[in-house]
């Protein structure tokens, strides 16, 4: 059964499908407008804008707190009841060094905001902050994503391993579209969306009309 949605999609592969396509057509238009740039790097506000902006012709949560318990591979995200007080604290954390925006990038992560999406949209915040502060974003397309995915899963314990691996990845190539939407094809990836190219789906010609 797939999850509730705002297209009345019941099946859970029509709506992958769906999602995907809606979805990284919006990742793409983030950066063709230049709307990521005007976005408070290291925000809560910005992440959740980001999820709305990806989401919100798909689901009624988009850039909204969950509010249920989740978890994944045994790991509790943080609870509902604490979920507000900790993005108050996680904003406050420092983002000078690539160490501190990694911790920070954890952090997110435990935090979990978002019924579904925190992976794709938190990874997009994280290049936002990096951009921003030491003018270098990921090149996630040079990220595998087993070595991403054993890294994140250790990160709440520890996050040496997550450092080391996008640290490899890092690139002063900021304003380099192809890049951009490879990388958002490698965040989808990871995840298990792969169906359809991000670039292949960006409207330069919509983008222009705006
Ligand atoms: N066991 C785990 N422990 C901690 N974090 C995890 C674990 N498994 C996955 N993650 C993180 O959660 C993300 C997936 O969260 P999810 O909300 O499903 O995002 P999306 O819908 O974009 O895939 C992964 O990309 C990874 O960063
Ligand atoms: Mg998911």
């Amino acid at each position: 059964m797939a999850l509730e949605n705002k297209l009345g999609i019941t099946n859970s592969a029509e709506l992958a499908d769906v999602e995907e396509r809606i979805s990284k057509q919006k990742a793409a238009e983030l950066f063709e407008t230049g709307y990521l740039d005007t976005l408070e790097a290291g925000s809560f506000a910005a992440l959740a804008e980001i999820h709305r902006y990806l989401f919100e012709e798909i689901y009624d949560f988009a850039g909204k707190l969950r509010t249920m318990n989740i978890a994944k591979g045994g790991f509790r995200f943080a609870p509902v009841m604490y979920l507000a007080e900790a993005l108050k604290s996680i904003e406050r954390m420092p983002q000078s060094t690539f160490e501190e925006i990694i911790a920070k990038y954890v952090e997110m992560n435990v935090a979990h905001p978002f019924r579904e999406g925190n992976g794709r949209s938190t990874r997009i915040w994280l290049d936002c902050i990096l951009k921003k502060e030491l003018g270098m974003v990921l090149d996630w397309s040079a990220v595998d994503k087993q070595d991403y995915l054993l890294a994140m899963e250790r990160s709440p314990i520890k996050d040496t391993e997550i450092s080391l691996l996008l640290k490899e990845a890092l690139t002063d190539r900021i304003s380099d579209r192809e890049m951009y939407m490879k990388g958002i094809d490698a965040s989808y990836h990871y995840e298990g969306y792969s169906v359809y190219k991000t670039a292949d789906l960006s409207d330069t010609t919509d983008k222009n009309k705006r």
